[in-house]
């Protein structure tokens, strides 16, 4: 791992690392599995988490057996379904619904003057982050629709890194799904998993919950 004192810049996740949209996520996957006729299950919502949301329906319509029952235009009306479920749970959403501790954070990261910038697969990630009024801390943002490959390929979290002019190993990047850290680790970025650390098993650093993330708690697992 490289050493704390190289870190220049931070790339958040949003959903489940910065606000606890994450379950607002799977409410909104877990009724359309319902309403295709796909079991849910706890491996399958963690399959979903921090992937875009084509890819999310494939998984669902995969874990089913029903990969090749639905045309594109029939999945893309399941996946806007889908989304206008998710935005209506979203509604009054404010900086209450921020994480413990992760405001806290994010000035903290401001103010040692470290770069921080998003790298959400979510297409809502702006209207959200207006919502939690966070935007101002943010340097520079990946947007989704201009990947050719979602997480968990390396793309958006190499992109997290160029948008703030920064090397990888001079980032951290900070993710609360498999998905993500394997997008991290594969930027050759130090990965932050926050959550079971039985299932971000493959993360450089784990914290279980969002209010042990740190400055202070980082650099003494880096040094
Ligand atoms: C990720 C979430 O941040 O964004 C996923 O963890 C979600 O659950 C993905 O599917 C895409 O989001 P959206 O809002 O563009 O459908
Ligand atoms: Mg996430």
């Amino acid at each position: 791992m490289v050493k704390f004192e190289q870190i220049k810049g931070f790339i958040f996740d949003l959903d489940g690392v910065i606000a606890n949209t994450s379950v607002f996520h799977a409410k909104a996957w877990h009724q359309l599995a319902d309403k295709l006729g796909v079991t849910w299950t706890e491996d399958l919502a963690n399959q979903l988490k921090g992937v875009g949301r084509m890819d999310s329906l494939n998984l669902i319509l995969k874990s089913g057996g029903k990969e090749n029952d639905y045309t594109e235009d029939e999945k893309i009306k399941y996946a806007t379904e889908k989304n206008d479920n998710y935005l209506s749970l979203l509604k009054g959403l404010t900086d209450k619904d921020i994480l413990p501790g992760m405001k806290e954070f994010i000035e903290d990261l401001s103010a040692n003057n470290y770069l921080i910038s998003l790298a959400s697969s979510s297409k809502n990630s702006p209207k959200v982050l207006e919502a939690l009024d966070l935007e101002k801390y943010f340097d520079a943002r990946v947007d989704p629709s201009t990947l050719k490959n979602g997480k968990p390929d390396p793309e958006i979290y190499v992109r997290g890194a160029e948008v703030l002019n920064l090397r990888p190993e001079e980032c951290i990047g900070l993710e609360d799904a498999v998905s993500g850290i394997k997008s991290v680790n594969g930027a050759h970025e130090t990965s932050v998993g926050i959550g079971d650390p039985e299932i971000l098993n493959e993360a450089d650093i784990n914290f279980t919950d969002t209010s042990q993330v740190t400055l202070a708690n980082i650099k003494k697992a880096m040094n």
